[in-house]
């Protein structure tokens, strides 16, 4: 490959803009014998709250026509405890930059979990997940309000000096209130977007295909909207856009760079296929190639005019 992948984020150097999606890639470490993580600029692990959720009720994953999933996981995860003690040893911080993905009910959860998971060495930082639609406390509901993205962001930052992400739902028309609450308090780069709310009916049982009724959107289908949230978003902010919303392929990527983003996050295309960031990278190095890009960080925001 010829072209250059590197790229710079609020005082990071990425090797590739390509990263993990939160939940797609547990903690990193089930990975590292079975792929390659060269292609991989960062990992964001699946997001940890205080105390251990068991999840909500399965089925808790289908998938819908047009190759989508609804999941409605419920931010299971063993709690930050429990992680420090069996999974933080194992990260995969040497083979690249590993960001934590925090998700608390309140304030001083996300300050609780951040607080305990600064005791750990070798981390990149954080991504805050103020968009889960599978919760009924926090998530949504936070990440829905500018002030309390504010002062959530605010006080995180207060206990840290490491890159925080700060992860959006695409539930909101007006991206710009949101995105500039997180900018000015402390974010270092947003994460557009967290999944849409929907739901799939088998209507043979006229029964609902998850144990909630309703679940998180993602996939391929989502690319659209995660592209129209992730333009809006640099055009109300200077700090970098992490993409996040129905990558595929090498093509998807470059669409996302051209719309404003510098990170590129793999989501439900790693279930499908582990061994695609390999691919993906390939197919943006033909694109360069063809284009006379050397550089990827030429086409972040080179959206033409129409
Ligand atoms: C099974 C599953 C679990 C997820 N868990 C989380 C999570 O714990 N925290 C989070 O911020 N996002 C979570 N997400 C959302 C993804 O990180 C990503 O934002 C979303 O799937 C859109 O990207 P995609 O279309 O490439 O999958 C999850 C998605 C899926 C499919």
């Amino acid at each position: 490959m010829t072209t250059d992948f590197n790229v710079a984020m609020s005082g990071l150097n990425f090797r590739t803009p390509l990263l993990t999606g939160s939940g797609t890639f547990g903690y990193g470490d089930e990975f590292l014998s079975l792929i390659d993580y060269a292609p991989f600029g960062g990992i964001v692990t699946k997001s940890l709250s205080v105390r251990p959720r068991p999840g909500n009720p399965p089925p808790r994953i289908c998938e819908t026509p047009g190759g989508g999933v609804i999941n409605s996981i419920g931010l299971a995860n063993p709690g930050v405890e429990a992680f420090l003690a069996e999974k933080a040893g194992i990260l995969p911080v040497k083979e690249t930059k590993v960001f934590l993905s925090i998700f608390g009910e309140t304030v001083e959860e996300f300050v609780t979990v951040m607080s305990r998971l600064e005791t750990l060495e070798g981390i990149s930082g954080y991504e805050l997940n103020l968009s889960c639609p599978n919760v009924k406390q926090g998530g949504i509901s936070i990440g829905g309000d500018s002030s309390a993205i504010a002062e959530t962001v605010r006080e995180c930052r207060n206990i840290t000096d490491k890159f925080i992400a700060v992860k959006l739902t695409p539930h909101h028309t007006q991206v710009a209130p949101l995105a500039e609450a997180a900018a000015k308090n402390g974010a270092s780069a947003l994460t557009m977007i967290n999944t849409l709310v929907g739901m799939m009916i088998d209507v043979e049982t006229r029964m609902p295909l998850l144990g909630t009724v309703t679940g998180g959107y993602s996939g391929l289908p989502l690319k659209p909207v995660a592209l129209a949230k992730v333009w809006q978003a640099s055009k109300a902010v200077d700090i970098p856009i992490w993409a996040s919303g129905g990558i595929v392929n090498g093509l998807d990527c470059i669409e996302f760079l051209l719309a404003g983003a510098t990170g590129l996050q793999l989501g439900s295309v790693l279930f499908a296929d582990p061994y695609s960031p390999g691919r993906i990278l390939e197919e943006m190095d033909d694109y360069c190639r063809r284009h006379g890009v050397k550089s990827v960080e030429e086409l972040i925001g080179a959206l033409e005019k129409p």
